[in-house]
């Protein structure tokens, strides 16, 4: 089968594709609609362009030769579903915008959707019934997912004997990476340890993936075949294969969404032209198979950019879809990253009814769609990982252009602090250690680690050495270009300096070439192995996270953990969780710094260096401070949760 993916390029000729489910009626010179009342309009500034988009340059979407549904192979025969039918035309109604204080700038928002609670676990219907209308239908309508009954899955019940304090609500994550199947940073992380921990704080959590093809073998071998279908995407006039691989882990269900020819590449982010259509397909895939495993979720809570769809198409394709009752939590882990491609690119890929292409949601400058913006104004509620980030991304200097955007919704944006996972994270049984350790003997054993790092990182072997790690994709919002301007400075003689990580080549080849001209104190691994990152976070006294910006950062907490102290910037969850050392009464955490300057890093780097070797009693205390310091995800799932219930009251 084809795999290769049609790569936005032109306007699609209609007359190309071989619709196999009901046509939708898209015009594509349409001008833009009036904003309907339950959508989000326009905010109020922007004089929206009147006129379609100008379909021409910017890659639009090429149309893949007219395919009809034969699509991937289907791990296990399974008769394919019959595509979406009908379109069914959504009943709009209107909901008031939400009260809450609403900055003048920007009008009417999305109508935040009250799931209808006696509805809520039904089974699904055949096929969605809209209500009667009681407004006018939406112009472009698209067709629900199909939604076929199938065996109903049991929820999973709680075990008798736990008695918990807060109901039961069941919680859909969908998110675009999850440790230990794919990881690139601290996304993975927070896929996988949440829901844990939301497990024990009475939720029922399925976890949903694409199923990239670089998940290891040994994953892709216990997941088990759960079913397929087919679903239409956008305006491609094709039925996708949607297959469900499913593998469950400690009370958490992993849901994989199959289609190898969009998850087949070796890394999941490619770049923008394949990974626009691959997010799109995902997103409306993640929606259509709860409704097609008949799983309806009280809250479905999405991951950043590649999952920010998915409250649009809830809200507008499968608003009468059982799904349709869920609430929506969107979780911005970096706001840097956020889909941005020309309009008719996004038109083609998602089908989304224009009003959605408006300045209030989609849309952004003149010709732009940008997928996180929208699913901003479409989510019931926003959150980001730290708290100062969530009031940093309101200013022009964090907010990455969406700024404006985020204070007019703030009614609804929280920060809720990252956690790390203990049994993950646990120097006390990490196998990855040369030695383990815990807060009663790290004093004796901690060294020990030290000398096995160096050992083997072919480093001057001394446990006297000061050795700071630094464990980091190397892009430039992890404040590298701090780093490279100081390591002469650094290099004392004392002092050896651990990199790990990979990203821009200026970065990599800056620390190659300080490896090369310090021997034997300076090692820079342009590689990634966790195993690796574990026994840096042990066997380093200090760990560098200089960032530009931070929206929460791991790694600072990781070395907490281990003992390890942090320097750090104060921005973002950096500021949240280092509390910075005072030298007069011997509290905090770590040593911080707080303008993006390199002199400063080099003096917050001097303060631990004095710390350590004039003031070893004081340091160790911290050490033991730290690994004593509360970074579990306990507190902050017990927050997630609390939101949920917030959400849905009854
Ligand atoms: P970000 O998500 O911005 O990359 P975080 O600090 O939130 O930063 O999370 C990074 C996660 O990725 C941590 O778990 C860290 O240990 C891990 N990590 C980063 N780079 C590497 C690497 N090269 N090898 C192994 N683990 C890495
Ligand atoms: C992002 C952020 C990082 C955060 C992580 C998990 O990748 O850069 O600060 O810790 O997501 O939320």
């Amino acid at each position: 089968m084809a795999q290769k993916k049609a790569h936005p390029k032109k306007p699609v000729s209609k007359a190309k594709a071989a619709p196999a489910v009901a046509a939708k009626p898209v015009a594509e010179e349409k001008t833009e609609p009036a904003p309907k009342k339950a959508e989000p309009a326009a905010e109020k500034a922007a004089p929206a362009p009147k006129k379609a988009e100008p379909v021409t340059e910017k890659a639009a979407p090429a149309p893949k030769k007219a395919e009809p549904v034969a699509e991937k192979a289907a791990p296990a025969p399974k008769k394919a579903e019959p595509a979406a039918e009908k379109a069914v035309p959504i009943p709009k109604k209107a909901k008031p915008a939400p009260k809450k204080a609403e900055p003048a700038a920007e009008k009417a928002v999305p109508a935040p959707k009250k799931a209808k609670p006696a509805a809520k676990k039904k089974p699904a219907a055949k096929k969605a019934t809209p209500a009667p209308a009681t407004e006018e239908p939406k112009p472009v309508v698209e067709e629900p997912a199909p939604v076929v009954a199938e065996p109903v899955q049991p929820k999973e019940e709680a075990p008798m004997e736990q008695q918990y304090d807060t109901p039961r609500r069941s919680v859909a994550f969908i998110g675009s990476e999850c440790h230990p199947f794919v990881k690139t940073g601290g996304l993975g992380d927070v896929m996988y340890a949440l829901p844990r921990e939301l497990v024990k704080q009475n939720c029922d959590v399925r976890v949903i993936l694409p199923r990239y093809a670089c998940i290891p073998q040994k994953y892709q071998d216990q997941m088990v075949y759960r079913g397929e279908f087919y679903m239409d995407l956008g305006e491609t006039g094709r039925n996708y294969y949607v297959g469900i691989m499913e593998y469950v882990h400690d009370g958490v269900v992993y849901d994989f969404i199959d289609n190898q020819e969009f998850f087949s590449a070796g890394n999941p982010y490619i770049g923008l032209v394949d990974d626009i259509p691959k997010y799109c397909f995902f997103s409306k895939a993640a929606l259509a198979a709860l409704n097609w495993m008949n799983w309806i979720p009280d809250v479905i809570h999405c991951h950043d950019w590649q999952a920010a769809l998915v409250p649009v198409y809830l809200r507008t394709m499968f608003q009468d879809t059982p799904v349709g009752h869920a609430q929506t939590v969107l979780t911005i882990h970096n706001l840097r990253f956020q889909g941005i491609y020309n309009i008719p690119t996004l038109k083609y890929w998602t089908g989304l009814p224009d009003e959605v292409f408006n300045m209030g949601a989609m849309k952004q400058g003149y010709e732009d769609a940008n997928m996180l913006k929208a699913g901003l104004a479409y989510a019931d509620r926003i959150t980001t990982v730290s708290g100062t980030y969530a009031w940093e991304i309101q200013t022009p200097e964090y907010g990455e252009k969406l700024e404006d955007h985020l204070r007019y919704h703030s009614y609804k944006l929280r920060g809720i602090v990252n956690g790390i996972d203990y049994e993950m994270w646990n120097p006390a049984t990490d196998p990855a250690l040369a030695v383990n350790y815990d807060i009663t003997n790290v004093l004796d054993h901690k060294w020990q680690n030290k000398l096995a790092l160096q050992e083997e990182l072919g480093l001057v072997q001394d446990q006297g050495k000061f050795v700071i790690g630094l464990i980091s994709r190397l892009t430039n919002q992890k404040g590298l270009d701090l780093v490279n301007a100081i390591v002469p400075e650094l290099m004392d003689g004392n002092t050896q300096v651990v990199v790990l990580g990979t990203g821009d080549k200026e970065y990599e080849d800056t620390f190659r070439y300080y490896e090369n001209a310090y021997r034997g104190m300076f090692c820079a691994c342009i590689q990634y192995d966790e195993a690796r990152a574990h026994r840096i976070y042990a066997g380093a006294d200090a760990l560098l996270v200089p960032s530009r910006f931070e929206p929460c950062g791991l790694t600072q907490l990781n070395a907490m953990h281990y003992g390890t102290l942090p320097i750090v910037r104060e921005t973002g969850g950096l500021k949240d969780t280092v509390e910075p050392y005072n030298v007069f009464n011997g509290d905090g955490n770590g040593f911080t710094f707080d303008r993006y300057d390199a002199g400063l890093l080099l003096d917050a780097i001097n303060r631990a260096k004095t710390e350590y070797f004039v003031n070893r009693y004081h340091w160790d205390e911290v050490v033991q401070r730290d690994m004593a310091k509360d970074v579990s995800w306990e507190n902050s799932a017990r927050q997630y949760k609390d939101l949920y219930l917030e959400l849905t009251p009854w």
